[in-house]
């Protein structure tokens, strides 16, 4: 596989050479730098006040876990961000329609399937037109009357932002619907929003002046977002938290990431599949210990983001923090990294496909656990310091920074 890869990266290098060429003299911009994963020089705690309003989101294997986090913690998660994502608890629920398969390891877990067989691999993305909401509210019912998850009733309140390009071919059309259909049957209609008419292909879409192309396809199809003209991330926030939301900060400051380590909340690392390091963005309005109380919203990346540079990319391109400025919200981005020994493990997906076992998406699963340890203990994240400057390692050209993109979302692929 090593070798198609190279041979599109460096197809990408010449496509992209020539026309950033222009950009490398005037811009320059600011690395941050991972600490190692055995690097234990965590010292300062965040100490700021626990954060009030707690929202949740994510592209792809993210929004998928922000769906299961949004529907097992209704209670105290008010909204959601679903940039492509499947129902809850889909992928290893059987409806009426689904074809059989032989057992598949990435789909380790089938309700309802008879033994020895399974379901096809991500029928909720590929094959969607099986899936039926109604059997999975019931799951969603039934497991709450279990107290597997919180209350369904809470789920009136949540307020679900939902995104699908129409040039996405991963969670293909009538996909993402059936979420907002799932999720229509207990949240009311005027606090569902689903954008489904941006030319974006399975990404983010970005305002701004970054040449990511909108839809582009082959290669520069696989980076994760994309310059529509719309303003993805901001439309989510301003969901969530009933509009009025203050316009961004011209540039969210790197100054205001923060490492922090994941380790006390491994439980079983190799269940969880947590990282050492996750990043957490503290706007300037919320950094004191007695500074006002501020909202949480947790951002979850999809698969792929396993190394460092791959994470420090998506969360610098992002705007989520440029928001976050200006409206006292902590962002908040858990990372995991290649584990277990399913491919999508592997990968670093969330495990919304029973990877650990049939109880994935509970309260109580290792994961959903662990994201919701970190939530509770916001405020006294352990930050990496004291060497938490951040290396301002200046005159990297920008032309450079956009090949090492390509570069490295070429090596996702898989
Ligand atoms: C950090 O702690 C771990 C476990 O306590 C240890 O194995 C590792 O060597 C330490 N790292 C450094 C750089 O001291
Ligand atoms: C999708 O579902 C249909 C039944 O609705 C089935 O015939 C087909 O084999 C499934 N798989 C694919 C890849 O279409
Ligand atoms: C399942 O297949 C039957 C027969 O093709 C069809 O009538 C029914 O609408 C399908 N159900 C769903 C949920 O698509």
């Amino acid at each position: 596989m090593a070798f198609p890869f190279a041979h599109y990266a460096f197809f990408g290098m010449a496509l992209l050479a020539w026309p950033l060429e222009a950009a490398t003299t005037t811009t320059t911009t600011t690395e941050l730098v991972a600490p190692a994963d055995d690097d234990n020089s965590t010292e300062a705690e965040l100490g700021i006040p626990s954060p009030t309003r707690i929202s949740v989101g994510g592209m792809s294997s993210g929004a998928d876990f922000a769906v299961q986090f949004q529907v097992a913690f209704s209670e105290t998660v008010m909204g959601a961000a679903i940039f492509a994502g499947q129902p809850y608890r889909c992928a290893t629920q059987r409806f009426p329609n689904d074809t059989m398969m032989p057992p598949n390891p990435e789909v380790p877990v089938c309700e309802g399937c008879p033994a020895g067989k399974t379901l096809e691999y991500d029928h909720c993305k590929y094959n969607s037109s099986v899936v039926e909401a109604r059997l999975l509210k019931t799951v969603a019912q039934n497991y709450a009357s279990q107290g597997l998850i919180d209350s369904v009733t809470y789920l009136e309140r949540a307020r679900v932002y939902l995104y699908r390009g129409t040039k996405d071919n991963i969670y293909e059309q009538g996909s993402v619907a059936k979420t907002r259909d799932f999720f229509a049957e207990f949240v009311p209609a005027s606090q569902l929003l689903f954008k489904n008419d941006i030319p974006s292909g399975h990404a983010y879409s970005l305002p701004g002046s970054k040449p990511w192309p909108c839809g582009a396809e082959g290669l520069l199809s696989n980076i994760p977002f994309q310059n529509c003209d719309y303003d993805g991330p901001g439309a989510a926030l301003q969901h969530i938290y009933g509009g009025g939301l203050a316009p961004p900060a011209d540039k969210a400051s790197l100054s205001k990431l923060k490492w922090f380590d994941q380790k006390p909340f491994y439980g079983d690392k190799d269940v969880t599949g947590l990282a050492r390091w996750g990043l957490v963005y503290v706007p300037t309005s919320c950094e004191a210990a007695s500074s006002r109380a501020c909202d949480l919203f947790v951002s979850f990346p999809g698969c792929g983001f396993t190394s460092y540079s791959t994470f420090v990319l998506l969360v610098t391109n992002l705007n989520f923090n440029s928001w976050a400025e200006t409206n006292h919200i902590i962002v908040l981005y858990p990372k995991l990294a290649s584990h277990g020994s399913t491919k999508q493990q592997q990968e670093g997906c969330w495990n919304v496909y029973g990877q650990t076992g049939a109880n994935y998406a509970t309260r109580d699963a290792p994961q959903m656990l662990a994201v919701r340890q970190m939530v509770k203990q916001v405020s006294n994240l352990k930050i990496w310091g004291p060497f938490s400057e951040y290396s301002a390692t200046v005159s990297h050209a920008r032309c450079s920074a956009y090949i090492t993109i390509i570069i490295l979302f070429v090596g996702m692929l898989s």
